[in-house]
């Protein structure tokens, strides 16, 4: 029997995921699970490049770890884990900083646009980060990496250090492709539809958290920011019907087409709280799975232990792989 390929993917664990990252990462999780081996990740060491507090970052790592549970990402068949419980993370970035360029990095724009909203702190990590995510993919030998638009950047760089890195040494690592959505790649902002969601929108109507109740839901969605047209269709310059077409089909996985059909002749009123209801409806079966899992801390323990036991042997393997080949001895 063939063996399936692999999958990794991560989320960092600042602030509860919002509807951007479910559909543009998440949802992909869950579905690709019977399929491939999989593997996923709360990136704790990735969310220190901006100060965070101890005892904040401590609940959120717990209870992103829960949601993923809760969404579906079985412990059984996927290797679910934390990635500060895997040394072999922070050992492999190391050897790939020193295959990974400085005007490479320079050029990210995450790296960019985080150090103009961080001024005060532009740190190493920061600016490394990227060498990180590709030893977090490159470790596991990862075919598949299932993300949003936004970290397709980041993909392309770890591409580029495992072919430099193979080039000198044979075949040591997997080329890994980005496995992107078709709708909901890159959900944006309900305030600003011109950027994207994002977890450190200070305006709290500007993202739905997976864990917002129904009503916050719909009022959410009734407050997004659209045009003044009045027609549900999907067009240049219609930035907030867009995005909320794009939301609207990749929760319900009708077409833009079945959607203008079915609010033809109807305002955005009708059409902002049927996301809304079909967004809440979604994300239901999650939020009640996870109230039930945040409350059993025995079993959150013991899917963290296995999961990390599992990380670590997988990645041993391309550790032992890496230092025998740029000439460490061993023991
Ligand atoms: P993070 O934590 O910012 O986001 C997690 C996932 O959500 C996707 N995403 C979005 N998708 C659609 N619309 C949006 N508005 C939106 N915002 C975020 C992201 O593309 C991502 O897939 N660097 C990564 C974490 C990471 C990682 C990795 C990912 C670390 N190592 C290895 C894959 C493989 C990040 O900050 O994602």
């Amino acid at each position: 029997m063939e063996a399936k390929k692999r999958i990794f993917s991560g989320i960092q664990p600042t602030n509860t995921p919002h509807l951007g990252n479910y559909l543009g990462a998440l949802a992909n999780w869950v579905k690709l699970q019977d399929e491939y081996d999989c593997t996923y990740s709360i990136v704790d060491l990735h969310s220190i490049t901006v100060r965070q507090d101890p005892v904040k970052l401590k609940k959120q790592i717990n209870e992103s770890y829960a949601l993923l549970l809760a969404m579906g990402v079985d412990p059984d068949k996927s290797t679910v884990f934390i990635q500060s419980h895997n040394c072999n993370h922070a050992e492999l970035s190391w050897i790939l900083s020193c295959y990974t360029q400085f005007g490479e990095l320079s050029r990210m724009t995450q790296f960019k646009d985080k150090s103009a909203k961080h001024p005060e702190n532009i740190n190493a990590g920061l600016f490394t980060y990227p060498v990180l995510m590709a030893a977090d993919i490159l470790a596991y030998q990862a075919d598949l990496v299932p993300v949003g638009i936004d970290q397709k950047q980041h993909l392309e760089l770890a591409r580029n250090i495992a072919q430099r890195f193979n080039q000198i040494y044979g075949d040591v690592f997997t080329m890994p492709d980005a496995y992107i959505p078709k709708t909901g790649a890159k959900v944006m902002s309900l305030q600003d539809p011109t950027k994207k969601m994002s977890k450190s929108d200070e305006n709290p109507n500007a993202s739905i958290s997976v864990l917002d109740d129904r009503d916050t839901i719909i009022r959410k969605f009734k407050r997004a920011v659209t045009d003044s047209d009045t027609e549900v269709a999907y067009r240049e310059g219609k930035d907030g019907i867009n995005n909320l077409m794009s939301i609207y089909s990749a929760v319900t996985d009708k077409t833009f087409e079945e959607i203008e059909k079915e609010f033809a002749g109807k305002g955005y009123g009708d059409f902002k709280l049927a996301v809304g209801e079909a967004t809440a409806d979604r994300l239901a079966p999650m939020q009640s799975e996870f109230a039930r899992i945040i409350a059993d801390k025995a079993y959150i323990q013991e899917c963290m232990k296995k999961g990390a036991e599992k990380a670590f042997k997988t990645t041993r393997k391309t550790i032992q792989k890496v230092y025998k080949k740029v000439g460490f001895l061993t023991l």
